[in-house]
Formats: structure tokens, sequence, C-alpha cells
């Protein structure tokens, strides 16, 4: 088999690679490890930046998104038992939408199939090889038979776990990771949203987020240890502790219903440099992690696509590889400044473990400062809508 650029990996940064792709005239294949269903129902992210939104938008893949998303213009966060609002439109003229990550790769699989793209699931034996040379193959297994794809790029979208960055030779990347003394105990509830707004919750017990998912469907995180076994969570136990950490002196809570899943997810920064290896770019979490206060993950990994199918589609139209060999660059500016906000987000909303009664007053003072200073505000507002991308000519 061969094409002009391998895909691994149909998660948002794979999908959406190859869509750009398509609209530019360029060929792609994608190889994905899981099946179809498995990677339309995984639940993972859910707030869409305005860049995410507006490229969904003009490319042709916002329908559903305008009718089933969820417009948000403020967060709230609450300490010491209030909440505050951040009146994000307000501070920077933009908004977010809240609406599934699996949301987002359904719509871009339909996309995708709908146009005569290929997407080859439940793939096994993936390796990459050649990856200096001017034709990098991919091979992989498919219902037990081996199979090659030839291509003049490949795209490293595998995720965290996958075989992609592993593959580059040791010394040639550099690793920068941090790992986080506590973890997020998510759950998704059969019980609407009681108000419009997500909150980020400061509380002597550990951090909680409110979040939703649709009209009938939240979305509720809280801070735990990262060994805990989700097994001592009960539901009660779960509902308590949200309630105990959410509610406000105004009596603001939640409203309760089934569980209808529930997952403890590690929390960790991650940056590998560079983010290329002769004729393979990775993007999204095969190349950083951020830690999800803030959701930037899957609008991180879209954000890399954008520049490297700009980068590609400037070499397929021209010839000339100077965009694309500045790939890793023009991502990393804009990955470390994410990197900085999600930390940030991270330190603030969370207790640590090892804090002081010194750390605990400069925590509280600094939400009391992002709270109550606009220029402090304008700056949350400013990460949390998401930064602009600059393409490079
Ligand atoms: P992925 O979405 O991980 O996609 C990679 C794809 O590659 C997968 O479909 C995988 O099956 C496939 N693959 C892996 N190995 C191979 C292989 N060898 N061959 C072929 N295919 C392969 N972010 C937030 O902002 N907010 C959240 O609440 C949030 N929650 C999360 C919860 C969990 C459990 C996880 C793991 C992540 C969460 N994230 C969250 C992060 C966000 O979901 C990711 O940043 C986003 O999915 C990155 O997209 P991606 O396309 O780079 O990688
Ligand atoms: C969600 C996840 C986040 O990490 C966040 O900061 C806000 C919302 C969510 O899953 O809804």
């Amino acid at each position: 088999m061969r094409t002009q650029v391998g895909i691994v990996g149909a998660g948002p940064a794979g999908l959406m690679l190859a869509h750009l792709l398509h609209l530019q005239g360029i060929e792609s294949v994608i190889i994905e490890a899981r099946s179809r269903q498995y990677i339309e129902e995984r639940v993972r992210a859910g707030v869409l930046e305005q860049g995410t939104v507006d490229i969904l938008n003009r490319t042709g893949i916002g329908e559903r998104m305008r009718k089933e998303g969820l417009l948000h213009h403020g967060i709230e966060i609450g300490f010491q038992e209030k909440r505050h609002r951040i009146d994000m439109t307000d501070l920077t003229g933009k908004a977010v939408v809240v609406y599934g990550q699996h949301e987002v790769v359904k719509d871009l699989v339909n996309a995708r199939l709908g146009s005569g793209g290929k997407i080859v699931f439940n793939v096994e034996q993936v390796s990459i090889h050649r990856l200096n040379d001017e034709h990098p193959v991919i091979h992989f297994s498919e219902n037990g038979t081996l199979e090659q794809l030839h291509c003049d790029y490949i795209a490293g979208c595998d995720g965290f776990h996958g075989i992609c960055r592993q593959s580059i030779p040791e010394g040639a990347l550099t690793v920068y990771d941090r790992i986080y003394p506590f973890a997020w105990l998510g759950i998704l509830a059969d019980a609407p949203p009681s108000q419009e707004e997500l909150v980020y919750a400061n509380h002597e017990r550990g951090f909680a987020l409110y979040s939703m998912r649709s009209p009938k469907v939240t979305r509720l995180y809280l801070q735990c240890d990262p060994a805990e076994d989700i097994a001592n969570w009960s539901d009660d136990r779960i509902w308590s502790e949200l309630l105990t950490r959410l509610i406000g002196v105004d009596g603001w809570q939640p409203n309760q219903g089934p569980i209808l899943q529930k997952s403890v997810t590690p929390m960790r920064s991650f940056v590998v440099e560079p983010m290329q290896y002769g004729r393979l770019f990775l993007a999204g979490d095969s190349a950083h992690i951020v830690p999800p206060t803030g959701a930037k993950g899957m609008n991180l990994a879209i954000a890399d696509v954008r520049v490297l199918a700009h980068g590609l589609a400037a070499y397929y139209k021209s010839g000339n590889s100077e965009t694309l060999a500045a790939y890793s660059e023009t991502c990393l500016r804009r990955v470390w400044k994410v990197q900085r906000f999600s930390w940030w987000m991270t330190s603030i909303l969370h207790r640590f473990p090892d804090a002081n009664s010194f750390d605990q007053r400069r925590q509280t003072a600094e939400l009391d400062y992002v709270t109550s200073s606009e220029a402090g505000a304008r700056s949350l507002a400013e990460n949390y809508v998401g930064l602009p991308l600059n393409l490079a000519n």
C-alpha cells in the first residue's frame, strides 16, 4: 500500500490531520489499534477552545457541534466557600464550547469515511521503519495479514503510550517531565447540570470540578490519591465528597443522579523535544501531556496538526520544505505556554500534600488576585479560551 502521509492513531490529532490534508488535496491513510466503536465511545476531554471551534466550523465539520455543543462565556472559581465568575467573553471577546472529545472523533471519522478516506481499524504489530530515508514505511497486521504502508512522511499521532515516540533512537530526544502527587477521579452522571458554567473549586479536602456533557449529563472530578483504587469509591462516597467540596455559602450544589462511568486518571506534565525525527513528526499526546486542569490536551493536539498540515501543504504545493522543517519549533513555542498554563491552573487549584502554611496562604492570595484583579482574570481568560496559533507564512 502507498500513500503520501501515513498516520498512526485515529485520535483527535490523527483524524484532524487526515481531514486537513484531504482539504489540501493530500492523500493519507490512518492506521488505528482499536475498533471504530471503541474510539467513538471513549470519554475524555470536553472543552473546545475558540480556535478549535473555529477550525471545525471552517473545515465543514462543525454542524453537530453547533447544534449540540454548549457555548460558555465564563467559568467560576470557588475557594473559601465562595464562587467567583471570570467572564471570558468580556475579557477576551472569545468563548469556549463544551462538546465531548468522542463527539469530535465521531464527526471526524464520518467526514473522513464520507469522503472516501481510509482508516484501518484494529491493526496489530505496528512498527515504523526507514525514518531517515526518503520513503519511510509502516508495518502492521490487519486480520492476521502483514501489511506495509509506504509513504513520504509519517505522522505519529498514537498518543502517550504509542510506538512512534518510542521508535526514535535514544539520545535523539530530550524529555521534560513532572509527575503530580495526585490524580482525578472522574464521573459521568445521569443528572442535568444545575448551572450553566463550569466550577473549578479549591477546597481544604482537595480540588473538585463541576462540568457537563449535555443538558442531561453532568461530568464531575475530584482530586484523589494517584494510587486510589476506584473500587473503594462507592457512588455514595463520591457524591458526599463532591458535595462537601462544591457546595458554596449560597447553597448551590450539583444535581445528583446515577453514575454512568467512573475512572481515575493520573496527572503529569511531559514534553519531548524536538517533535520530529527524520521523516517522522510527533503530534498531540505522543509528544506532550498536560495535566487536565484547564482542558488543554485535545486542543493542543489539534493545534499541532494544524501546524503540520500547513507545513505539508507548503511542501506538496511548492516542493519547499522550510515550513515543515520549522514544525517542531513552531509547535513548541505554543506547547510550552500551554504547559505553563496547565501547570499553573493545577498549582493554584489543588491541595499539595507537602504544602506548608506559607504555601497555603500564598495559594489563597493567588486565587484572590486572579478573581479580583482584571489583569489577573484576563490572563487566565486569555489562556483558557486558547492562545493564538501563529502559522508562519
Ligand atoms: P489519543 O486521543 O490518545 O489518540 C491516539 C490514538 O492512537 C488512539 O486512538 C490509540 O488507540 C491509537 N494508538 C495507540 N497506539 C497505537 C499503535 N501502536 N498503532 C495504531 N494506533 C495506536 N484532556 C482534557 O483536556 N480534559 C480531560 O478531561 C481529559 N481527560 C482525559 C482522560 C483520560 C483517561 C486520558 C487518557 C486523557 C484525557 N485528556 C483530557 C487528554 C486528551 O484526551 C488528550 O490530550 C487527547 O486525546 C490527545 O489526542 P491525540 O490524538 O494526541 O491522542
Ligand atoms: C473538563 C475537563 C477539564 O480538564 C477541564 O478543565 C474542564 C472540563 C471536562 O471533562 O468536562
